[in-house]
């Protein structure tokens, strides 16, 4: 299905990222994949030494869960999406080796209002911190993808997909506050994106709204076992998995479809329950 494609995935942290099973599902039909993780780049500056473990950490377990789970061939790179000099650093690296790519999985979210599976209310967030979560969840894919159309790194016809959560139109059971509204962003920019790009060079945009799932760094921060169960219970066929979202995300990713500008659910039903 993807013979003679290069795909980059974004957001591996370890092995259970939901990014992990799509750069699997590639693999397994035949196309190529580069992987972005966070890590210390020279365009850090002042970073506190408690950033930089984090970074460096972060980049360890990247690079180590690419090479046990996709094999050693994979290319890996760092990308900070909050610092343009990363973005564009990235897309330099990949010209100097003369790769041009069919796609991109977009699977990063940051929300620093959420500590301890606590959300923090709407009225006490930051214009910082609002701004924050909107420039990592969903700016970047902004970002990202025009670097990579400026410098002639994205072929005609590609396909972008971004991962969301139910939030992004509906108040949950959790109620996510900040990063819903950056959700909700991320959706409407794969909608002015779908438009802009399908005109401009045939690349499509797709984004699709996931269950909720505990197994990711992501997850284990925001999630309790007590709403994935709540979830399960009340979505028709329990809560998706991330292989089914890795069939669907690939579906979307494969080349020749003209299916752009959506909004899917793999979350088992549960966007249809009241
Ligand atoms: N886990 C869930 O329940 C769930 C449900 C629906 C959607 N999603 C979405 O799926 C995507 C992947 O999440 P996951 O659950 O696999 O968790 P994850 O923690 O494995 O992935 C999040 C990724 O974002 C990356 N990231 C954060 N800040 C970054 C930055 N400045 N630059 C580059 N990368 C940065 C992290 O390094 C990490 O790899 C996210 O967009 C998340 O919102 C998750």
């Amino acid at each position: 299905m993807f013979k003679g494609k290069t795909y980059i995935i974004t957001g591996i942290a370890d092995k259970h990222s939901l990014a992990m099973y799509v750069a699997k599902e590639i693999l397994k039909n035949n196309g190529k994949v580069i992987c972005t993780g966070l890590g210390v780049s020279q365009f850090h500056t002042d970073l506190s030494d408690r950033a930089q473990a984090f970074l460096n950490e972060s980049y360890k377990n990247f690079k180590n869960s690419v090479e046990e789970e996709l094999g050693q061939d994979v290319k890996t790179f760092v990308l900070d999406v909050t610092l343009p000099e990363s973005i564009e650093d990235f897309c330099n690296k990949l010209k100097s080796e003369n790769i041009s790519i069919d796609g991109l999985l977009h699977a990063i979210a940051m929300d620093k209002t959420i500590r301890n599976k606590k959300v923090k209310p709407l009225l006490e967030v930051s214009f910082e911190e609002f701004c924050d979560t909107m420039e990592v969840s969903a700016f970047s894919l902004v970002s990202l993808t025009a670097s990579l159309k400026n410098h002639g790194l994205l072929n005609a016809g590609s396909s972008i997909c971004s991962l969301s959560y139910i939030a992004a139109q509906k108040v949950t059971f959790h109620p996510y506050r900040n990063i819903s509204i950056a959700k909700a962003a991320l959706e409407r920019i794969t909608i002015e994106l779908a438009d802009e790009l399908g005109r401009q060079n045939g690349t499509r945009v797709n984004c699709v709204r996931f269950s909720t799932y505990l197994g990711s760094k992501a997850g284990t921060a925001t999630l309790t076992t007590e709403d994935v169960e709540h979830a399960a219970q009340k979505s028709p066929l329990g809560n998706a998995q991330p292989q089914d979202l890795a069939y669907e995300v690939a579906h979307l990713l494969r080349p020749g479809t003209r299916i752009t500008g959506e909004i899917r659910h793999v979350d088992g039903g549960y966007n249809i329950v009241g």
